[in-house]
């Protein structure tokens, strides 16, 4: 399934109708999708002190948490980045979605910090040069908390998987750690500058 194709056109409108649409493929639903908004809200407030005001979705797709956050926090102000031109197109200007890439991620103007980053059903796909390069953008940028959902060639899973294979969990972990991201438990991660906050029994 995965092939050679720029990431910008392997995610087409065919991609997205066969994932999230077609009841006969579909693995996405709105429903748990807004459980892990309520997840990565709760998290980052919880350990913030305050709501969540801003929000930066790397490899946002069609921007599907956005109508979650909202649901949740009604003022919460969205950002989301993804590759694929189709979504952004369609997209872009209704739900603030740009142009990028996880290895743009510093030059596509984004602010300085987010009080929640997202990285949903994203990051095993990437090429492991961009992996590296995408995370140490968004440790700079995490303020609060990041949802990182990463599988592992350990997971049992249904989908749409790279080709290389996925990697083991002691790999994305050392990834993390060495980028300053404490593990919180269930894909969410303080930044570098918020883990003291974490004590040690919160800690995974
Ligand atoms: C499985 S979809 C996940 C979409 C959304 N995050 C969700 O949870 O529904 C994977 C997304 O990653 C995006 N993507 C793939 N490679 C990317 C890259 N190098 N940089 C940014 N986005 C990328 C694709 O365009 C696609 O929208």
């Amino acid at each position: 399934m995965r092939n050679s194709q720029p990431s910008g056109e392997r995610y087409d409108r065919s991609y997205f109708d066969r994932w999230y649409r077609d009841p006969k493929t579909r693995v996405k639903s709105g429903i748990a999708i807004r459980r892990k908004a309520a997840l990565a809200l709760s998290m980052a407030e919880y350990y913030l002190e305050h709501p969540v005001h801003t929000v930066l979705d790397v490899g946002c797709g069609e921007g599907n948490w956005l109508s979650a956050l909202r649901s949740l926090r009604p003022k919460i102000r969205y950002t989301g980045v993804d590759a694929s031109t189709y979504a952004v197109e369609r997209f872009g200007k209704k739900r603030n979605i740009r142009l990028g890439t996880f290895a743009s991620l510093e030059e596509i103007g984004l602010k300085e910090d987010y009080d929640l980053i997202v990285c949903s059903d994203t990051l095993f796909y990437l090429p492991l040069g961009e992996l590296e390069q995408g995370i140490a953008s968004l440790a700079s940028r995490a303020a609060g908390v990041a949802f990182l959902e990463l599988y592992t060639g350990e997971d049992s899973l249904i989908g749409d998987f790279p080709n290389e294979g996925l990697q083991s969990a002691s790999f994305y972990r050392k990834l993390l750690t060495r980028n300053g991201f404490l593990s919180v438990g269930s894909h969410c991660y303080l930044g570098p500058d918020m883990a003291e906050r974490a004590m040690q029994m919160e800690q995974t």
